[in-house]
């Protein structure tokens, strides 16, 4: 049951994901509130899941392939999310020499935030 609120919540998160990157161009001043927004969902819902239900205590050199692939993804999302703070601060600057940074950080933390989705929905059924 926990499983598919979490999963739900990481849905949610996503979808505010998707629209808060929309807005990267039209909009700078609220792409980086819903961001951000996004960002602080995010570690909060992993924070809850290892503090909340000692999701940590799952990691271990015995645990299956299929979790390790979906940490994989979390954690790499968890740290382009730094660096997109980072350089996202840089860019509020005035700083517009990151913006390659901030799109390459883009194209790989987009796919990554997804597959961290695909993987925890997976984990479900399997
Ligand atoms: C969390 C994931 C984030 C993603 C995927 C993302 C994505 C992007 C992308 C792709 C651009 C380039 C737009 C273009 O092609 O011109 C951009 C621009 C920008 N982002 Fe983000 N961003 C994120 C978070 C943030 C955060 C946390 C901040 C601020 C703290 C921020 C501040 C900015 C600023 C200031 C720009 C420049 C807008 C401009 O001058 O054109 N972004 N973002």
């Amino acid at each position: 049951m926990i499983s598919i609120v979490t999963n739900l919540i990481s849905f949610i998160i996503l979808c505010f994901f998707f629209y808060g990157r929309s807005l990267r161009k039209s909009n700078t001043d609220k792409h980086i509130k819903i961001m951000s927004g996004v960002i602080f969902s995010d570690v909060a819902l992993v924070l809850f899941l290892v503090l909340g239900r000692s999701a940590l205590s799952k990691v271990s050199m015995e645990m299956p392939v299929y979790l390790i692939i979906h940490i994989f993804f979390a954690l790499s999302t968890v740290i382009l999310y730094v660096a997109a703070v980072i350089v996202g601060l840089k860019l509020k600057r005035g700083q517009t020499r990151y913006l390659n940074k901030m799109r390459l950080i883009d194209k790989v933390l987009t796919p990554m935030r997804v597959m961290t989705l695909v993987t925890s929905t997976a984990l479900m059924f399997i």
